[in-house]
């Protein structure tokens, strides 16, 4: 087959190796970022007179008429016409003739699949933002319904304080609106066009890259056109926001699987989000929380395969810069499906409240109460860390727990420990007293919500 860029050609191509150098089995996917972008050209290429009217006309129509075609799922795309860029640019030519040919006046494919990635980038960004925000407010809910839920908080996954649940929601909160912020501020780097770049050097036509840059609705255009067509910042940007979004989600997964395993038990999961095992019938897995977890390795994988496909290559275009788009495509369907899924999971899951709680009743996670009881009655502080650590250490040589020793015992050690020295040991207590801004205090966790719930009514 003639290939549009044939003319200096005199030897055959062979159809495997043509196979190899194609990108259309994946960046099909920019057909519709393709075909706005020619649009925002050819007007501009009016405007300019460059083309005649008529001219841009018949290609304007030629071009809608193949958006229609993509819509309705019949347009096909062929290995032999490479890329999105040919197979678009020969449907054009079937349905026009050959004034299609006029289209690719002042433009290269360099600054085209550049605009392609702008303009697809722009609206998954938007598309993911939009998610988190959902998923942000998922977790609001299920902190609100919480926050005298009483769990466990751990360091070490040892047993530290006892926390509200509603807390470690809002934890989650809190990255998620960085995520959010993050992939916001990254769509200043990507609201930039590379249209009109052309192959590196600019045209010497009398192009308006203002002009297309404002129909496709970007905010600003590349300042150097060697930039334009060779950055893929932009790309990586996304993918490193997204790799750190995954990295959030993979830790609440983790945290979800643990939660729901027989040793835990806080948890319930829907059905929905779980599945079986075909051998053994007792079992209901976390797979969902699983996948999302080791989906983050894909994604980093994406980022780390980028960055080393950039390193070292020469300015302008290199044919490298086509092994940009597997990744990035990856990356925005592994991320828009983890939020939704993450979003359902979560809502739909039904806390073991007596369980979470009862798991801060059996254990030590009451002793800093114990110290700070002590603090507050003079003693300094790391003497009455001393003294509880001693004590821990006797309860756990005895199998009892703080609040099973006597008062009159407890007088023995130090007269300084009252009869309220049991309800100060009660998890409940531990978190009431815990006022400081940002702890889990109940009242400073209802803040904290009230605080969310603000925000995102404002954004
Ligand atoms: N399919 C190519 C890509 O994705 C389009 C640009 C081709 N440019 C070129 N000079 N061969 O990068």
């Amino acid at each position: 087959m003639e290939k549009l860029w044939g003319g200096r050609f005199e030897g055959k191509s062979e159809a495997w190796i043509d196979a190899f150098g194609a990108s259309i089995p994946f960046d099909h996917q920019l057909a519709q970022q393709d075909i706005t972008g020619s649009l925002a050209h050819v007007k501009m290429l009016a405007k300019t007179g460059i083309l005649t009217e008529t001219e841009a006309e018949q290609i304007i129509f030629g071009l809608n008429s193949i958006k229609d075609k993509l819509a309705a799922g019949i347009l096909t795309f062929t290995i032999e016409n490479e890329d999105i860029h040919l197979n678009i640019e020969k449907h054009l030519h079937d349905e026009i003739g050959p004034v299609a040919g006029k289209l690719h006046t002042g433009r290269s494919r360099n600054d085209q699949v550049a605009t392609d990635m702008h303009l697809y980038l722009k609206e998954t960004v938007q598309e993911v933002i939009k998610k988190i925000q959902l998923f942000r407010q998922v977790l609001l809910q299920k902190a609100e319904e919480n926050i005298d839920t009483i769990m466990p908080g751990y360091t070490h996954l040892q047993h530290a304080q006892p926390i509200s649940f509603a807390h470690h929601m809002m934890a989650y909160y809190g990255m998620l609106t960085r995520d959010q912020e993050r992939f916001n501020e990254s769509l200043k780097r990507i609201d930039i066009s590379p249209l009109g770049c052309a192959a590196l050097a600019g045209t010497t036509f009398p192009i308006d890259r203002a002009y297309s840059a404002e129909l496709l609705g970007f905010s600003s255009i590349y300042e150097n056109s060697l930039d334009g067509v060779s950055d893929r910042d932009f790309i990586l940007e996304f993918l490193s926001d997204s790799s750190i979004l995954m990295m959030h989600l993979s830790r609440l997964c983790e945290e979800i699987i643990l939660w729901c395993s027989y040793e835990f038990q806080f948890i319930e999961l829907t059905d929905t989000f779980s599945t079986g095992s075909s051998i053994m019938p007792q079992k209901k897995n976390p797979d969902m929380a699983e996948l999302i977890r080791g989906k983050s390795g894909r994604v980093y994988g994406n980022l780390f395969s980028l960055l080393t496909v950039l390193k070292g290559l020469p300015l302008a275009y290199n044919k490298d810069l086509q092994e940009d788009k597997e990744g990035m495509f990856d990356t925005s369907h592994t991320i828009l499906t983890s939020l939704d899924i993450m979003a359902g999971m979560i809502e739909s899951m039904t806390l073991n409240k007596d369980i979470m709680e009862n798991a801060t009743e059996k254990d030590f996670s009451n002793a800093t109460e114990l110290a700070d009881y002590l603090a507050n009655k003079g003693l300094p502080f790391r003497q009455a860390h001393e003294i509880v650590g001693k004590l821990v250490l006797e309860c756990t040589k005895k199998g009892i727990y703080l609040q099973d020793i006597s008062l009159e015992e407890y007088q023995e050690i130090t007269p300084l420990i009252e009869a309220d020295i049991y309800q100060t040991l009660a998890s409940k207590t531990a978190i009431e007293r815990r006022h400081s801004f940002g702890g889990t205090g109940f009242d400073q966790v209802k803040a904290a919500i009230e605080r969310g719930k603000a925000t995102l009514k404002e954004e």
